[in-house]
């Protein structure tokens, strides 16, 4: 298997590790802070987007939003770069991995997410997405890759994990950047929720499928842990 290019490279302060995660915009490295000897999370945006000036654009302009929510279940930027045509983001490194980690760790231990548990994770990311949409901040793709779970010092109500999302509007600006934007509001600035049942394919999609058990937040009978 041939190495990735980037490991073992240092980009501004941080020297790039490991890859954590790969997804359809970039890819997630662990990465050492080298001023405060910390590990953090490092997402590089694939190349194609990375070369088109609106994406780098509107990718600072989410990081600025994101960077000004404060809520104990949003992950917060600690700093955004565009260094050698590499465009990158990054946040606290979350070690527990994501929810949908979690639940694969579960399946091939022959367990399902029991019911409590499910409900507390998805209590906890609604009241993330509450106080966002307070702030006139929509996500558009909550799904358990950007549901990061952190490992809770003291034993919590029903799970030992802290619901952390991550990647808001990013869903918004990878269609706004492909379809050209057509003048249409950023997702940061509008509620676009708002226009569930104008035929867009993604209204209300990400949190009406959470909340339907879509994602296989199942319980231990099998059944959907929300109808
Ligand atoms: N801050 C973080 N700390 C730890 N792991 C992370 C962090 N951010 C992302 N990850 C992991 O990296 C994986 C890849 O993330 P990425 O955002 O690139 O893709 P995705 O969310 O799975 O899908 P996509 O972004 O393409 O819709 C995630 O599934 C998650 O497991
Ligand atoms: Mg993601």
């Amino acid at each position: 298997m041939s190495q990735d290019p980037m490991l073992g490279k240092v980009i501004e302060n941080y020297r790039i590790e490991r890859i954590v995660g790969r997804g359809g915009m970039g890819t997630v490295y662990e990465a050492t802070d080298l001023n405060l000897n910390l590990k953090v999370a490092l997402k590089i945006m694939n190349p194609s987007l990375a070369e088109q000036e609106r994406f780098r654009l509107r990718f600072q302009q989410e990081a600025q939003a994101a960077a000004r929510l404060d809520h104990p279940n949003i992950i917060r930027p600690m700093y955004f770069g565009i260094k050698d045509r590499n465009l990158f983001l990054v946040t606290e490194l979350i070690q527990a991995g994501s929810l949908a980690d979690y639940l694969k760790r579960l399946r091939r231990e022959s367990k399902v997410i029991q019911l409590p548990e499910a409900m507390e994770l998805t209590r906890q990311v609604a009241d993330a997405l509450h106080y966002a949409h307070q702030q006139r901040m929509v996500h558009r793709d909550v799904k358990p890759g950007n549901i990061l779970l952190k490992p809770m010092t003291s034993s919590g109500r029903h799970t030992s994990f802290r619901a952390v999302l991550t990647d808001f509007g990013l869903a918004q600006m990878m269609e706004s950047t492909s379809q050209s934007m057509r003048g249409q509001p950023a997702g940061t600035f509008a509620l676009h929720e708002s226009r569930a049942g104008a035929g867009r394919r993604w209204s209300r999609r990400p949190l009406g499928h959470l909340l339907a058990g879509h994602h296989a937040l199942r319980t231990g009978d099998g059944t959907a842990a929300f109808r």
